[in-house]
């Protein structure tokens, strides 16, 4: 058991030291080679650490690492008496809006009551069109029950609001319900694409392009699928946009190694909170046809847009706008019922669009996930309702307009008082949220603090991150979790928590943060 702790804190704490994905094998090997030792002498299982994919036992996800597992230790020890310096957890560390108190939006819930327990559709306190829309579904669902599976790329109906819902964020250019596959969460449509890329063993690896920072599902994936990730530095100077010099260098270097195959963009940003102008995206686009990469653009955050100089451009509209030979490159787009005024990620809801694909290879993906049967019914419920939403002159709509703008307007004010908060601050400085759901701060940690940090063999923004918790018992993650320039030192952390808790977060982040800077003068 001794040896079991011992790993998973070498493997928790793998991006942590030194400079992030990269030094993750060296770092952890000590540790491992103590584990393999007492595991070929004891152990008689037929899967052990030795014998375990070792795809599995690379993969890292930082969002929920070690820190949060110290930050769930604080909040039992508070719970039971344990005196500490601040009386609660304050947690900013993961995108879970309702899990931070969000409430969901009443006719989300309607709906899924209804399809859910039918009976309830006698119930006259349920306004008719949440009832007319439980209907339809349940109608379409075999033995008009949320019980039954479904076709594998999910409800047809469902597919078709979803195609008119793009048509109508687009501008009017259609989308083809036939090239939407409703997905257990983003992440499962994400998964699903990158899998149709990775080359046979034997060839060169799939290069996948990613942002650094990035959502390390990304990471995560690249490792469990075995191919190779190909990070481009966004460009934190301009509001972390994409920079063609920076990822033309990063393909050039990366084909010597790998293949290269396709683009992931992130917009809005997960951690960075940018959204991308449209001319960066056209740029993005024009790269990804010289370099002959498969798009894949992952807009779960297309809902939250706060910055009053940006909109929301989808890739699958610019390259269709842009025409010619770009309209007919292959794109794969994300979205999700997790993120936006919604926050629904407990449900697992969310699409893929996929555009100007190989016939045959759609027949493929279709074979492939047919093995998965079908998403969660009410996760593809959840996703109608953000596709389909109550309509003017509907009896819901007023109340789903009046919840919906009063968190993305909560969100927004709470954007702007985390970044004004946090520029205040001596050594610090943070982009403009513009979008999504996060703060992603770069601090100069003084040079005492990283020969500490180095010395511990801990990253400098980890041991950050841990003092803070310790100190102030505030849960955030630290940038290497993601990903940074090297020699750079940042933290994510969510806007999600109520305004006074925010507040909260900020005074004792203050405190913490100019205490740190005087310990290591
Ligand atoms: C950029 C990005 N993509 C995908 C996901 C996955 O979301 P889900 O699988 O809940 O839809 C997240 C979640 O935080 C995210 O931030
Ligand atoms: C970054 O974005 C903010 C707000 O969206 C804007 O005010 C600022 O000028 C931008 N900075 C650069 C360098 O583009
Ligand atoms: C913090 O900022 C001040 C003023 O810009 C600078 O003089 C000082 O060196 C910085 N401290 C560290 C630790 O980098």
């Amino acid at each position: 058991m001794q040896f079991g702790s011992l790993c998973t804190l070498g493997h928790g704490l793998g991006p942590w030291l030194g400079h992030g994905c990269r030094s993750r094998h060296s770092s952890i090997i000590s540790c491992m080679s103590v584990v393999r030792m007492t595991h070929r002498a004891m152990s008689s299982k037929v899967l052990n650490l030795d014998t375990l994919n070792p795809c599995i036992k690379d993969m890292e996800y930082s969002v929920r690492g070690p820190i949060v597992i110290k930050a769930v230790g604080l909040e039992k020890e508070l719970k039971q008496g344990v005196k500490k310096p601040y009386p609660s957890v304050i947690r900013a560390n993961i995108g879970d809006c309702h899990a931070m108190g969000q409430k969901p939006m009443t006719f989300m819930r309607q709906v899924i009551a209804l399809c859910t327990y039918p009976p309830l559709m006698n119930d006259p306190t349920f306004p008719a069109d949440a009832k007319a829309k439980a209907k339809r579904i349940l109608g379409a669902c075999g033995g008009n029950s949320i019980g039954a599976y479904s076709e594998s790329p999910g409800i047809e109906i469902i597919r078709q609001d979803v195609a008119a819902y793009i048509a109508k964020r687009d501008g009017g250019i259609p989308a083809n319900p036939d090239q939407i596959m409703l997905s257990t969460g983003a992440s499962d449509g994400i998964k699903a694409i990158l899998k149709l890329l990775k080359q046979p063993d034997g060839a060169k690896k799939t290069g996948i392009m990613i942002p650094i920072p990035q959502y390390p599902l990304y990471s995560a994936t690249i490792v469990e699928y075995n191919m190779h990730q190909v990070g481009y530095f966004l460009d934190e100077d301009t509001n972390w946009s994409l920079d063609i010099g920076e990822l033309k260098r990063a393909v050039d270097a990366a084909r010597k190694v790998c293949e290269p195959r396709a683009l992931c963009v992130i917009n809005p940003g997960n951690p960075t909170g940018q959204v991308l102008t449209r001319e960066n995206i056209e740029r993005t686009i024009k790269f990804a046809k010289e370099e002959k990469l498969l798009l894949m653009s992952d807009e779960v955050y297309q809902d939250n847009i706060y910055a009053p100089d940006r909109e929301f451009h989808s890739f699958k509209k610019v390259l269709t706008e842009m025409g010619g030979e770009y309209a007919n490159m292959e794109l794969a787009s994300f979205h999700s019922t997790s993120k936006g005024y919604m926050g629904e990620c407990g449900y697992r809801g969310g699409y893929c669009e996929f555009v100007n694909f190989d016939p045959q290879v759609v027949a493929m993906l279709q074979k492939s996930i047919s093995a998965k049967l079908c998403p969660s019914i009410s996760g593809q419920v959840a996703m109608d309702v953000v596709a389909a939403p109550p309509q003017p002159g509907d009896p819901s709509y007023e109340l789903f307009m009046k919840e919906k703008t009063h968190v993305l307007d909560a969100l927004k004010m709470k954007a702007q008082m985390t970044v004004e908060m946090l520029n205040s601050l001596p050594n610090m400085t943070c982009n403009t949220v513009q979008g999504a759901m996060y703060a992603f701060p770069q601090i100069t940690v003084p040079e005492k603090a990283i020969k500490k940090a180095k010395s511990e063999g801990k990253a400098p923004d980890f041991m950050y991150a841990y003092e803070l918790l310790e100190e102030k018992g505030l849960c955030i993650v630290p940038g290497s979790g993601f990903g940074q320039r090297p020699g750079t030192y940042h933290f994510r952390m969510t806007i999600l928590p109520p305004p006074e808790r925010l507040k909260e977060f900020l005074e004792r982040l203050k405190v913490f943060h100019i205490g740190f800077l005087k310990r290591y003068e």
